[in-house]
């Protein structure tokens, strides 16, 4: 069973590196990863947030189907920013708003190894681009300004007692 680890263990804070072998291994992989995003009630999860350095991330949004993106590579993103909260499955309980490009065009393979191209935005963009970060080792809180970034982290350090 794979579980999701949180702020501090620093696997979160490197780069992932790319997937070489589409086989069964892959898929059980992935396979559990939706388990543990169910799990937390989480709409979007990379791997490395289940201590696996690798460039796979998944997502369930609302209204979409389930995704599997891996190796993915962000090509195009709108000059055009949303603002939204995000949260994350590792900093359970902080919420905070991201501004973020409102669309994105993705390039990724699926779980069989079959390249797609994606053109998001609303919500799904938004998840992309978040699971993307945690790919490069980035985080939610690497995307707010220095003073909101320190105010979150204290809080967060408060709810989990750190
Ligand atoms: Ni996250």
């Amino acid at each position: 069973m794979l579980e999701v680890v949180t702020y501090g263990n620093e696997i979160l804070e490197q780069k992932a590196e790319p997937v070489t072998e589409f086989d069964e291994q892959l898929a059980e992989t992935i396979a559990q990863m939706f388990e543990a995003m169910k799990r937390d009630h989480g709409i979007g999860l990379a791997a490395p947030q289940v201590a696996l350095k690798k460039r796979l991330f998944i997502t369930d949004v609302e209204g979409d189907k389930r995704r599997v993106f891996i190796n993915p590579e962000i090509i195009m993103t709108s000059p055009e920013l949303s603002e939204y909260e995000e949260g994350c499955l590792s900093f359970p309980g902080l919420y905070f708003v991201v501004k973020r490009p409102a669309s994105v065009t993705i390039q990724a393979y699926n779980e069989k190894g079959k390249p797609f191209t994606l053109d998001a935005d609303g919500l799904l963009a938004r998840v992309i681009q978040h699971e993307y970060d945690h790919l490069e080792g980035k985080l939610f809180i690497d995307r707010i300004p220095p003073m909101r970034r320190e105010r979150a982290l204290l809080h967060y350090r408060r709810l989990v007692k750190m």
